[in-house]
């Protein structure tokens, strides 16, 4: 039979936007609803403490994803949706399979160096071991639920190969146990920024850049209005600003009228303003649905706190199945739990 379960993660960076949703969640939830797969999802705030951060906006930010993650489409009912750090067995896997990790293939993580060239450069500079170890903390959230399938962009590719290295060596050393985790790659569009149009939808640039999965419909449409269009291009050449609206426009759902535009620009038209306002009138759309979802949701507060320890129970229940049988074959005594 072949190994159906997917598994992917979601740092609590505040509210999701538009680059992730279309990027990572609207997928997941496409994912759930296929039916073919048991989907669990995770809110990773072990992930986020890699990287310098403020206790109480950590525990504020990880109920706020969580909400929103229910917000935007996933069903508790059809998915195991839930906070990493209410499943100690992550952390417990993750010291095993560090044990199994080769030191060398750690130190050729481009994240871990993207990221600690970042904080270099900054005043009181500080590094963790944290965020020298993290993939393998990504390893065990993957193998604990022994993932066959990993949705994940392209940045994370390289975490991914070390995830099947390191089942590989677990396996090689202990004995037959974990699958190897493959990337589950689907077509989702990448947005850019609205203001720089050269990098990708981040929040991390500023408010200018993106737009928040719940923004009110004033500010969605001044932020349309006033985004980048052409860079300088030639001739008939479409720049990347009108592209990346013409993908949100897509990604929305609105293919026939994409396409429209595309043809009118095709033939030379350089008209911009029906251009963001049909965007702006998609987004207002979505961003007003998704906003009256997460009213509804964040509410009822003693139901997102009985969901968060439902699915925790759930995802423990499997946890600590795995965490049985890896401390049988890595030699460690049985305990009472
Ligand atoms: N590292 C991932 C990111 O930054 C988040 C993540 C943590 C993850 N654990 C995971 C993704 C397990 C997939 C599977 O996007």
């Amino acid at each position: 039979m072949s190994n159906q379960t997917v598994f992917s993660g979601i740092q609590p960076t505040g509210e999701l936007h538009l680059g992730n949703y279309f990027g990572a969640v609207a997928n997941w939830v496409r994912i759930q609803e296929s039916g073919c797969y048991q989907a669990i999802y995770c809110v990773v705030d072990l992930h986020a403490m890699t990287m310098p951060y403020n206790p109480n906006e950590l525990r504020k930010n990880t109920q706020q994803m969580f909400i929103d993650l229910l917000a935007a489409g996933l069903d508790p009912d059809k998915s195991i949706v839930f906070v990493q750090s209410m499943v100690p067995e992550h952390t417990e896997l993750a010291w095993i399979l560090g044990c199994v990790c080769a030191y060398g293939d750690l130190t050729r993580q481009t994240q871990f160096k993207d990221k600690s060239e970042q904080l270099e450069g900054k005043q009181d500079a500080f590094i963790s071991a944290g965020l020298f170890t993290y993939p393998v903390l990504q390893a065990a959230d993957i193998l604990l639920y022994r993932a066959g399938w990993v949705p994940v962009g392209k940045d994370q590719e390289q975490h991914l190969e070390l995830s099947r290295d390191i089942a590989r060596r677990f396996n090689g050393q202990f004995g037959e146990y974990f699958p190897e985790p493959a990337v589950l790659s689907t077509e989702t569009p990448k947005l850019l920024s609205l203001a720089d149009p050269l990098k990708k939808m981040s929040k991390s640039l500023g408010p200018k850049h993106y737009i928040g999965l719940f923004e009110e419909e004033k500010s969605v449409r001044a932020k349309v209005r006033s985004a980048v269009t052409d860079t300088g291009e030639a001739g008939t050449e479409i720049g990347p600003g009108a592209l990346n609206l013409l993908g949100l426009l897509r990604a929305c759902g609105k293919a026939d009228t994409a396409q429209a535009f595309e043809r009118e620009y095709a033939n030379g038209a350089r008209r911009y303003a029906p251009l963001k306002e049909a965007v702006a009138d998609a987004l207002v759309e979505l961003t007003g649905a998704m906003r009256q979802r997460r009213e509804g949701i964040a509410g009822d507060r003693e139901r997102v706190h009985k969901l968060m320890q439902e699915g925790a129970e759930k995802a423990r229940a499997i946890a600590r199945a795995t965490m049985k049988e890896v401390r049988r074959l890595a030699g460690l005594p049985k305990h009472q739990e």
